[in-house]
């Protein structure tokens, strides 16, 4: 174990909170600099990366994949056999950094077989103070601590921890800047994500998001779209833009607007495009007219509700009520009739009445969602929720659970049954994770099919007749 703790900056939560919606954010280009004398460290070496999370973590993990291969890493499956593992946390809610905590902890006995072992922590997690105060004091076996806006950093950070023989702390809590040009290794050969924006300035009362991705700031729509194109030279079929709130996009720097970078997107002619995630506020007409006219805009929007009580979303900070929701959700179904609509659900905020929550049910039996991401209210440190009274009982919190689930999923198989006998379009991902002999695939509303087909497929685009609809799942064999 390392004796000595270098903190080069440590998170701090007052300060990420802190906007300056007049500065622009920096953009900088090629920032991943690596140490002439520290060149070719990772060869013969291998990292391994566990990812915990959204998106934004997923493509994170892809831009340190990308980093550790710059210095000659090579990637393994297995914990067993790496010399880096790095963890990219999440901790949106209680649950997420449970796990992680229970994972570091298993990691000792790694550590004390091999001592040269480094083992790395960040993402969100990582942005808040109490979470980096118990990782210094109470896991040594961590070597590496870095915040989402000190990924760029990393060559230096491994190379502090390996020749100083330092833990290392690296965690800026500014509203953050903008790296481009990062190395990457993209998980799919036909699918890939893009960051549009990072951040977020909406501070719903529950959400960590805030404090641990600093300022909405949007990436500049030329790089944007040169990226896209360049993904489309390569061969991919298809890009998800992501932002926590993709609606704003632009609007801090003065580019395009959301509604026309999505149509310059659809105009580069790649087959898919997806967008997660776009808040109910600034969905504007613009939008929607975009996402109807262009085929390859597929029709499904994630448009999160969080709550159908109106007094419940005033508490919430969701900047909307019920009635303006519904009207949002009847004037897309007016333009994009086939559209897929799914959404993200809190249940047990605090304050949340019988009567709130059967308002928040009624919602659902209007909106008839194609899906939903259901969660337990979790208070999160250092937001205004935390300090309102968690007033609903566990127990009451889990019967809310159980009959909204049970309510979406009505819904959810009833919209799959429309489906049986219909021909969709599917984009092929590879074996199901149940039965190597079954492929598996999204169709254009992001439904995932079980399929038989053929396995050279993977990666393209087939026509698929489903069979049967379950309730989360549809099946089927592919057609001509
Ligand atoms: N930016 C996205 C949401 C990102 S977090 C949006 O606004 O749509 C994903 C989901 O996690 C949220 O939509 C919310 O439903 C859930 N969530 C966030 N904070 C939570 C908390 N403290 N407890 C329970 N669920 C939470
Ligand atoms: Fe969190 Fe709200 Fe921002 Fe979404 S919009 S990331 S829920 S603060
Ligand atoms: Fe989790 Fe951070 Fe994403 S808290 S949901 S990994 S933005």
């Amino acid at each position: 174990m390392k004796k000595y703790t270098n903190i080069i900056s440590s998170p701090n939560m007052k300060l990420a909170a802190v906007r300056d919606l007049k500065k622009n954010p920096e953009y900088e280009y090629n920032s991943v600099v690596i140490p002439e004398d520290f060149k070719n460290y990772g060869v013969n070496k291998k990292y391994f990366i566990r990812t915990y999370g959204c998106q934004g973590n997923l493509r994170d993990s892809e831009v340190i994949a990308g980093i550790l291969r710059e210095l000659g890493y090579t990637q393994t499956d297995s914990v067993d056999n790496a010399d880096i593992i790095i963890l990219n946390t999440c901790c949106v809610r209680e649950n997420a950094e449970k796990k992680v905590f229970g994972e570091i902890g298993t990691l000792k006995s790694l550590k004390q077989k091999n001592p040269g072992l480094l083992i790395g922590v960040c993402g969100c997690m990582v942005q808040q103070e109490h979470i980096v105060d118990t990782l210094l004091s109470k896991y040594q076996q961590v070597d590496l601590i870095f915040g989402t806006h000190n990924i760029h950093q990393l060559p230096s950070l491994i190379k502090d921890a390996v020749l100083a023989n330092e833990r290392v702390c690296s965690v800026l809590s500014n509203q953050g800047d903008i790296q481009e040009d990062l190395p990457s290794c993209r998980e799919s050969t036909y699918k890939a994500w893009v960051n549009i924006m990072y951040g977020c300035n909406k501070f719903c009362t529950y959400c960590i998001v805030p404090y641990t991705r600093g300022k909405e700031r949007s990436r500049k729509s030329v790089d944007i779209l040169n990226e896209i194109k360049q993904l489309k030279e390569m061969g991919y079929k298809e890009v998800t833009l992501l932002g926590q709130n993709v609606n704003a996009y632009g609007k801090d720097i003065n580019d395009l607007s959301f509604a026309q970078l999505m149509e310059q997107v659809a105009l580069i002619g790649i087959d898919r495009i997806r967008f997660t995630t776009s808040h109910p506020w600034d969905f504007s007409d613009e939008l929607i007219d975009v996402i109807a006219k262009y085929p390859n805009i597929m029709k499904h929007i994630q448009l999160p509700v969080q709550s159908g009580d109106d007094e419940i979303l005033r508490l919430m900070g969701r900047r909307y009520d019920s009635k303006q929701y519904l009207e949002l959700v009847n004037k897309i179904r007016e333009k994009i009739p086939n559209v897929s609509l799914t959404t993200d659900i809190i249940v047990g905020f605090p304050n949340e009445t019988e009567e709130a929550f059967n308002n928040t049910l009624k919602l659902c039996e209007e909106v008839k969602y194609d899906s939903a991401f259901t969660f337990i209210y979790s208070p999160r440190v250092g937001t205004p929720a935390a300090k309102m009274k968690d007033n609903v009982s566990m127990e009451t919190k889990k019967l809310r659970f159980n009959k909204l689930t049970a309510t979406i999923a009505k819904y959810e198989l009833l919209k799959y049954k429309t489906y049986e006998n219909k021909i969709v379009k599917v984009l092929v991902d590879g074996p199901s994770k149940k039965n190597d002999e079954i492929l598996s695939g999204y169709t254009e509303d992001n439904k995932l099919v079980n399929f038989k087909g053929d396995i050279s497929k993977v990666g393209s685009i087939v026509n698929v007749k489903i069979t049967k609809a379950k309730t989360y799942t549809l099946e089927g064999e592919e057609v001509e």
